[in-house]
């Protein structure tokens, strides 16, 4: 595996970080994870503005600005040939003497890698997974892409000790997001997704997904959903970037409605493919172009 890191693409072997580096001692940094398929990095434009987002909102200055991440990406993505991949891509406030306030000046450590796609049979079972609730214990700005993500860490073990692929997350009787993805819900014949606020990850995966409901006259009101409301669910869903679109099929051990994948997830999800495929193929189409 090549990996970038601080200007140069490297052996993983031969990369090493400072433990001083701040996201080490503090998990002071931020991230993105960008789908690649086909070769295509999905949605890049869109992730590069969540990552801006992020790094201004822990005043670190970008590292790279000016469009020089588009062909870092491309470059370490060509450097990894394989099926559908993911980059990581983190960037931290650097090497400092430990002290919590900011070094007075400092570099940024920025590192990338590529991995693997999971296929998601190979997570959960079949087209769908199952899911369990927890207290969403993390703190006040899940807005920010941050790699301090023990609280999520914590419950996608527990999440994993008791045979479910996800925790879904409630904070003051409401869910938040999943550990790893934003969550939807079909209570009672209304598609629901909770609200962009500081509770909750933007994420890239979701804003693609409304506009493609917005398109395709599917309604989806973005709003609360109460415990009960996602207790009594026809249907729940989680996005993210590498899971897509999953729908989960048990809650804390209880079937999600019929207990298979529902009527709105097929149409959902055929409206991502779709839609994921118009975006690959013409990017494809304008690198044929341009070469
Ligand atoms: N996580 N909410 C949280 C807390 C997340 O960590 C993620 C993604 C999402 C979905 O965002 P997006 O659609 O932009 O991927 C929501 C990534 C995949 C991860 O940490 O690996």
């Amino acid at each position: 595996m090549i990996v970038y890191l601080n200007g140069e693409y490297l052996p993983l072997a031969r990369a090493g970080i400072s433990p001083l580096d701040r996201g080490f001692l503090f998990g002071d940094g931020v991230y993105e994870v960008i789908p690649a398929f086909d070769g295509v990095l999905f949605l890049l434009e869109a992730h590069l503005m969540r990552l801006s987002r992020s790094l201004q909102a822990i005043r670190l200055d970008d590292p790279l600005p000016g469009g020089q991440w588009r062909p870092l990406l491309e470059r370490l993505l060509a450097l990894n040939p394989g099926d559908d991949r993911s980059i990581y891509l983190q960037i931290t406030r650097g090497v400092a003497a430990r002290d919590h306030a900011f070094p007075q000046a400092g570099t940024p450590t920025v590192f990338a890698m590529v991995t693997p796609i999971k296929a998601v049979d190979a997570i959960g079972a079949g087209p769908g997974v199952q899911a369990i609730t927890l207290p969403d214990a993390r703190w006040a700005r899940c807005d920010i892409k941050a790699v301090a993500l023990l609280a999520n860490v914590l419950v996608r073990q527990q999440a994993v000790e008791r045979g479910a692929a996800e925790a879904i997350l409630l904070r003051d009787g409401q869910v938040t997001e999943g550990a790893a993805s934003n969550v939807f819900a079909v209570c009672g014949g209304t598609l629901r997704t909770p609200a962009l606020s500081t509770a909750i990850l933007p994420g890239v995966t979701r804003a693609f997904l409304l506009a493609l409901f917005r398109d395709g006259q599917m309604a989806c009101v973005e709003g609360p959903i109460s415990e009960p409301e996602l207790r009594t669910a026809d249907e729940i869903w989680l996005s993210s970037s590498t899971k897509e679109l999953l729908p989960v099929l048990q809650l804390d051990g209880q079937p999600v409605g019929s207990g298979t994948p529902g009527p709105l997830w097929q149409r959902a999800r055929d409206l991502y493919q779709r839609g994921k495929r118009a975006f690959v193929e013409s990017a494809l189409l304008e690198a044929r172009h341009d070469g």
